[in-house]
């Protein structure tokens, strides 16, 4: 497997890459991005930190990609949504830049808080201006966050330590659990009125973006002070160059703009606002962290598969990969069957019964059973990714239930299916961990093997049918590996699920079809 690393990294990582057997890693000097998208059709997973864009038409010439490693939190220099309709994986390394990140927050908020890049610069003037720069104590005053996730919540543990009183605002977070930091929960309003400091800690999505917005700023208490170690946009930098021109805004302290560098912004002329070029990751041990986090979750996944930290797909602690890995590909076979018995589907149903299934994520196990099912119906890439955007493309209703309740296994996925001609219900399980089997297949009960090509014939129970279908086999060439049989309860149909070396050919499975006794015959291939 091949590995672009496009923006550099720590060392760390890339030893750990450099030697894992079956890995191939390119680390050239910064690429441009058409010198990416030139080399990329090589490659099997890119690692990026900020700088490279990861754009739509990039990807349009990657056919091999199958991970985008971020190096870092934000993705938003990746285009995720044409990376997830294209199959792509990607993956970030959150919390592994927190601790710099907050520490930045709280190196900014006391630098404004004292003037020191001003009075250093001063300094550097031959000045000494002791008046010039009365400074404010960060005790008991009042911070409000904005976003109390793992930065937010270190921010205000550390200002805790200080003796400030925390405010935050964070919808997404229960009360009770801001509470637990120590933080008050308030609402965005309360926020903006009562704090001398506020600092950004959310991501930049379109509720975020200039949620310091004129309208807001001008809800702030007079000689508020404003941190952004976040992202540029979730501040309005025309309406802050205005509160801060006014005095209403004290200072503002800047590691992120909309635009980086923010060449020419009117902000870098303000002497009561202080930058850093984007530097809130910058700690040798912070890129220490991202690099061995992307390097080991990139080489988790391309050599075992092994999700963690995907953006566009649910992660699995190993742990749980563990418990729910023989299920993965039961689900994909049992998907695959219902694609091929129920075509085309209009509504899926997977119910996952018995305990294997308590207290693990499902999530993942619903994406293959739909990649599963989409798989033989759609001529383009499905994968886990995508395989959800496509079922949505296709109006394919979905729904899955889970319950403790065994229906005579410890694991059991059973997946209806309604289709246009009709519908179906199969469901398998897995025993001793790796015995895929088919248990029922509508009413009947069976243990099939779920694998290789497979004849379904359906036929009234009457004698010499059985015989008859491996005749006809027979006389195509085609040999039977293994057969399983069923009945209705009521003993009038039964059905002969029939593994075949080969595919029979269309010929063969109309003479079946001609026989009076046989009601209906499928090929499946698993
Ligand atoms: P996180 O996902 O752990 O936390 C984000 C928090 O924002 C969550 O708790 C979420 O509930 C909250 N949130 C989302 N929408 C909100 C809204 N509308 N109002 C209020 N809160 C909202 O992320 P994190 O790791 O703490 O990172 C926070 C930000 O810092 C991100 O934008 C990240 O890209 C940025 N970051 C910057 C640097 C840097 O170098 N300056 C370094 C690391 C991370
Ligand atoms: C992040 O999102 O991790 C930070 O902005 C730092 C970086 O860009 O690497």
């Amino acid at each position: 497997m091949n590995i672009l690393i496009c923006d550099g990294m720590h060392e760390s990582g890339l030893a750990l890459l450099r030697s894992t057997e079956g890995l191939k890693v390119d680390m050239p000097d910064q690429l441009n991005a058409d010198e990416i998208k030139a080399r990329l059709p090589d490659y099997d997973a890119i690692i990026v930190r900020s700088r490279t864009q990861v754009t739509a038409d990039l990807l349009e010439n990657a056919p091999r990609l199958k991970v985008i490693g971020r190096a870092g939190t934000g993705v938003d220099n990746i285009d995720v949504q044409s990376a997830s309709a294209r199959g792509i994986l990607v993956m970030n390394t959150p919390g592994a830049n927190a601790v710099a990140a907050a520490e930045h927050t709280l190196a900014l908020m006391l630098s404004l808080a004292r003037h020191i890049p001003q009075a250093t610069q001063s300094m550097r003037e031959g000045l000494w201006e002791k008046k010039a720069f009365m400074g404010t104590e960060l005790y008991e005053q009042t911070l409000g966050i904005i976003g109390l996730g793992k930065i937010g919540s270190i921010v205000a543990d550390r200002a805790l330590g200080m003796k400030m009183n925390v405010l935050g605002y964070d919808p997404y977070i229960i009360p009770e659990a801001i509470a637990i930091l120590g933080v008050e929960s308030v609402s965005l309003e309360e926020l903006l009125a009562r704090s001398d400091f506020i600092s950004l800690h959310t991501p930049s999505t379109s509720e975020t973006r200039k949620i310091l917005n004129r309208e807001n700023l001008a809800a702030t208490r007079p000689g508020v002070r404003i941190i952004n170690c976040a992202r540029g946009d979730l501040v309005d930098e025309e309406a802050l160059y205005e509160f801060l021109v006014s005095g209403h805004v004290a200072g503002a302290a800047l590691d992120v703009f909309a635009k980086e560098p923010p060449a020419g912004s009117p902000l870098l002329q303000l002497r009561n606002v202080i930058f850093t070029p984007h530097l809130g990751a910058s700690s040798f041990q912070a890129q220490a962290n991202v690099s061995r986090a992307i390097a080991s979750q990139i080489a988790d996944y391309l050599l075992y598969g092994i999700i963690r930290n995907a953006v566009n797909f649910p992660s699995l602690r190993p742990k749980d990969f563990e418990r729910i890995k023989p299920y993965l590909t039961l689900a994909e076979r049992l998907g695959s069957l219902q694609g091929q018995l129920c075509t085309p589907v209009q509504r899926i149903e997977i119910t996952y019964s018995g305990s294997d299934f308590q207290d693990v994520p499902l999530q993942p196990l619903t994406q293959t059973v739909i990649k599963g099912l989409l798989d033989p119906i759609l001529a383009e890439k499905v994968n886990l990714v995508n395989a959800p955007i496509l079922l949505k493309e296709r109006q394919i209703e979905l729904f899955s239930t889970a319950t403790t309740e065994a229906r005579g296994y410890t694991g059991e996925i059973t997946v209806r299916a309604r289709g246009t001609r009709g519908e179906s219900s199969v469901a398998g399980t897995v025993f001793q961990g790796e015995e895929i089997r088919l248990v029922r297949l509508n009413n009947y009960r069976l243990e099939a093997e779920l694998e290789g090509v497979n004849l379904l014939v359906q036929n009234h129970d009457k004698p010499g049918t059985i015989g008859f279908i491996g005749t006809t086999l027979g006389n195509f060439q085609v040999n039977i590996a293994n057969m399983h049989l069923s009945r209705t309860p009521e003993r009038d149909r039964a059905i002969a699920i029939i593994r075949l070396d080969e595919e029979a050919p269309a010929e063969a499975l109309d003479e079946l079809r001609r026989h009076p006794n046989i009601i209906s015959v499928q090929q499946v291939r698993l």
